[in-house]
């Protein structure tokens, strides 16, 4: 049995198309995978764009947190979900201290995009980060940027907390948001912020903004296909909802998601902050 797509039925989704969509106001649908398995399910499903993300320390490798994920398992998880896919747009995070400098991050997403395929990389926070962003964007790799709960900060935050509550942190939030834009993003995940905020900083930007726990109006929605599936041991996070209850399969499960998202029945207010 091959998990390899025969050819894309549609034309394949570019960083572009993402800013078509935004102002066009189609939803964009984001899930994440680990390997040609469920990349194929995402294809079959008509999903706009594939996260390889470093969530796979959490429920591929059972592990505590993102952070012992290291660049050759990114460059294998990608390669593999590559496999799978002909239409999504592929997207690959850089694993915690893999963009600590510019050299650094060159060669890091080099290897994302030659070795595993993908056409964007994704990179946590904004600060530092800024010139980094710069430096990939000219060298034509787009880059998805990443704020508020941002897990490879976990230790700064002190745990997995909502992020942009108070009046200086939501300000600061929304000042990131442009610098990231400024510096050269195509996509920008919102993590865990209120969805005002996100709102705010949607309408604000040019550049498209998915969101997970940061509320309906974001220009499209992630989510962790384990979660989605149910099938992440433990408590579901708040932000997730479990498709496949009352779907008959995994590919059932996935459109019923990306129809939920499209329609803006999903995220609810009991999935948002
Ligand atoms: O690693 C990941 O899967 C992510 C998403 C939750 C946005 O960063």
């Amino acid at each position: 049995m091959s998990a390899q797509p025969k050819s894309a039925a549609k034309p394949p989704v570019t960083a572009p198309r993402l800013f078509e969509m935004k102002a066009a106001g189609e939803k964009i649908v984001m899930l994440t995978a680990y390997d040609a398995g469920f990349a194929a399910q995402c294809e079959a499903a008509g999903v706009d764009t594939v996260l390889v993300g470093d969530s796979l320390g959490n429920v591929v490798q059972g592990r505590e947190s993102t952070l012992p994920v290291t660049l050759d398992d990114m460059v294998y998880h990608t390669a593999a979900v590559k496999r799978g896919l002909a239409t999504p747009l592929l997207i690959a995070d850089l694993p915690f201290m893999t963009y600590r400098d510019v050299d650094t991050a060159l060669r890091s997403s080099a290897r994302l995009v030659a070795e595993g395929g993908a056409a964007m990389v994704k990179l946590e926070g904004a600060d530092y980060v800024l010139e980094v962003i710069d430096a990939l964007d000219r060298r034509q790799i787009p880059v998805c940027a990443h704020l508020g709960l941002t897990p490879q900060s976990v230790h700064k935050f002190g745990g997995y907390r909502v992020q942009g509550k108070t009046k200086s942190a939501a300000e600061r939030l929304i000042a990131d948001a442009h610098a990231v834009e400024q510096a050269g993003a195509s996509l920008l995940v919102l993590e865990c912020v209120p969805a005002a905020l996100a709102k705010t900083i949607t309408a604000e930007l040019r550049v498209p903004t998915i969101g997970i726990g940061a509320g309906v109006d974001c220009d499209g929605q992630v989510l962790v296909i384990y979660d989605m599936l149910g099938i992440t041991p433990g408590k579901r996070p708040k932000f997730s909802k479990d498709f496949l209850a009352g779907s008959g399969s995994v590919l059932d499960a996935i459109k019923a998601y990306a129809k939920a998202v499209r329609s803006r029945a999903f995220p609810a207010l009991e999935h948002s902050f």
